[in-house]
């Protein structure tokens, strides 16, 4: 897919299908009064006879439009002028791009994104844009042989229209590509079946992704490297199943190596089946969705490399599969964890934690500026947040402000859950340091609260992202989310200090 900028007057562009904006109440941007003149009135006809009435998310197609240099113009609704915000404009955009992606047209330039907004500027609007069409355009047919009811769009060129500097819609463009090419990555890792993508496949995904990329490296552990490096909560984990676990390290240099890196750790588990602890029947399929931290990460590094950011960021994956088994850890088993304090499994459906805690003191040893851990980790935050927003705790005020900033921002939100010293007290053990579950109460917390052992001082945040990793409505399918959120907050160090 190609995007490009587009200058000069909307009536003489030579497109496949022009895409113009329409306020309600018949108010009409610039591009759009320019077409309408050019075609005799038609536009304002259609407004005054209510064919058309330009609300938000609006769309109508008008093939055959006379007078002007593209045989199709597809109508896009913004809603009322005094109303039209950053959320307008995203619901606009994104109709007029599922519209646009059902047409047979290979190159269309869009208008919309010209049209101030309340809360965006030019640059945020050609992002809006180029990561709404991934997103519109994202299919995942790798394992379909027949019946596909919902082709890929042919479109293959996009033209931004614009009034506006040049040079900050490329930047957008560049930066939105990046961020929709990492999401869709995301994607296909997560919508991967449980077969397909396994704990070594996602290692060799992490290899793919760094090959050619001269500042990204990336080293695989396996099960005896971790062994000796005293690994034995991830260990734990990994013991029910066939599959081997891997421990995938990945490090972008962009910095000196003296500035301290930015540490991502995704919780990698394949298929959660609970273990032991064996999970009820009903949607254990979506378990495969377990290992969409990792996909993150992997996601997130390949845009840090594409954008070549002055950065030094290092993704950590620790992941492997959650499976039942004569070799599989019991409720009650107790192991040591790599930062030396044991751990009582009480339920080894609260894998999740574990695996991070042994990837977490590892991310310590680099020494961070700030570490990140992305993990769809337990049920109570979709019941607490739904899947709108992802649950955040974190050790460090400011890292917090940052990401739910960075969230907000990029349209991928989070809202913060507290993670006071009292909430410690759930997880006691009578027989080891620490206790892998803390009951009913506070389940996304407490979980937390486990993590925050691992980290020493660093400044640390946790995502837990169990309910906005996938979507089950109106279709099954990984979400793509946390990546906009994380590579904004990104994006947003290299223009600090
Ligand atoms: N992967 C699950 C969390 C999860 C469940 C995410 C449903 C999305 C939808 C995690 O490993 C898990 O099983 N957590 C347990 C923890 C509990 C045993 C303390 C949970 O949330 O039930
Ligand atoms: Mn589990
Ligand atoms: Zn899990």
């Amino acid at each position: 897919m190609k995007f490009s900028v587009k200058t000069g007057p909307a009536a003489a562009q030579r497109t496949a299908c022009l895409v113009l904006p329409v306020y309600s109440a018949g108010s009409l941007p610039a591009a759009t009064r320019e077409v309408d003149r050019a075609a005799k009135g038609l536009v304002r006809k259609l407004l005054r006879e209510g064919d058309f009435r330009g609300e938000t998310g609006e769309t109508l197609l008008l093939p055959a439009v006379p007078g002007i240099g593209s045989p199709r113009v597809l109508l896009a609704g913004l809603g009322e002028r005094s109303q039209y915000d950053r959320k307008a404009c995203r619901r606009a955009i994104r109709s007029a791009l599922v519209a646009l992606g059902r047409l047979p047209v290979s190159d269309a330039v869009s208008w919309i994104g010209n049209e101030p907004a309340r809360g965006t500027d030019a640059y945020r609007r050609a992002r809006l844009t180029v990561e709404c069409w991934h997103e519109v355009g994202y299919r995942f047919l790798e394992h379909k042989t027949r019946d596909i009811k919902n082709p890929a769009p042919g479109l293959r060129s996009l033209g931004l229209g614009t009034t506006a500097d040049e040079a900050e819609i490329r930047r957008g463009i560049q930066h939105a590509d990046a961020i929709g090419k990492a999401m869709s990555l995301a994607r296909d890792l997560g919508n991967q079946p449980p077969n397909v993508c396994t704990p070594d496949w996602l290692a060799k995904r992490a290899r793919a992704i760094a090959r050619g990329q001269q500042r990204l490296q990336v080293q695989v552990l396996d099960e005896a490297r971790m062994r000796q490096l005293g690994m034995g909560a991830l260990l734990a984990v990994s013991a029910g199943s066939k599959l081997p676990g891997r421990f995938i390290i990945m490090q972008y240099r962009g910095a000196a190596a003296s500035q301290a890196p930015v540490v991502f750790v995704g919780k990698g588990i394949t298929f959660d089946t609970g273990g032991i602890s064996l999970k009820p029947g009903p949607q254990m399929d979506e378990m495969k969705y377990d290992m969409s931290g990792a996909g993150s990460v992997l996601a997130v590094m390949q845009a840090v490399s594409e954008l070549a950011l002055p950065l030094n960021v290092i993704g950590l994956v620790p992941t492997c599969e959650n499976m039942p088994g004569g070799a599989a850890t019991r409720p009650g088993d107790i192991v040591r964890t790599l930062s030396g304090q044991t751990v009582e499994i009480l339920n080894t459906d609260a894998e999740g934690r574990l695996i991070l805690c042994d990837a977490l003191a590892y991310g310590t040893r680099f020494k961070p500026a700030a570490m990140i851990d992305i993990a769809t980790l337990t049920g109570a935050c979709v019941i607490a947040l739904g899947k709108h927003r992802s649950g955040l705790m974190s050790n460090a005020d400011k890292l917090a402000a940052e990401l739910l900033a960075a969230g907000e921002a990029a349209g991928d939100p989070a809202w913060q859950l507290p993670l006071d010293a009292e909430y410690m007290e759930l997880l006691k053990s009578p027989f080891a340091d620490v206790a892998n579950i803390g009951g009913r109460d506070a389940g996304t917390i407490t979980a937390a609260a486990f993590l925050s052992r691992f980290v020493g001082d660093v400044p640390w945040a946790h995502l837990d992202v169990a309910g906005t990793a996938w979507t089950t409505r109106p279709e099954k399918g990984s979400s793509g989310r946390p990546v906009p959120l994380l590579v904004e907050y990104l994006l947003r160090q290299t223009t600090r200090s």
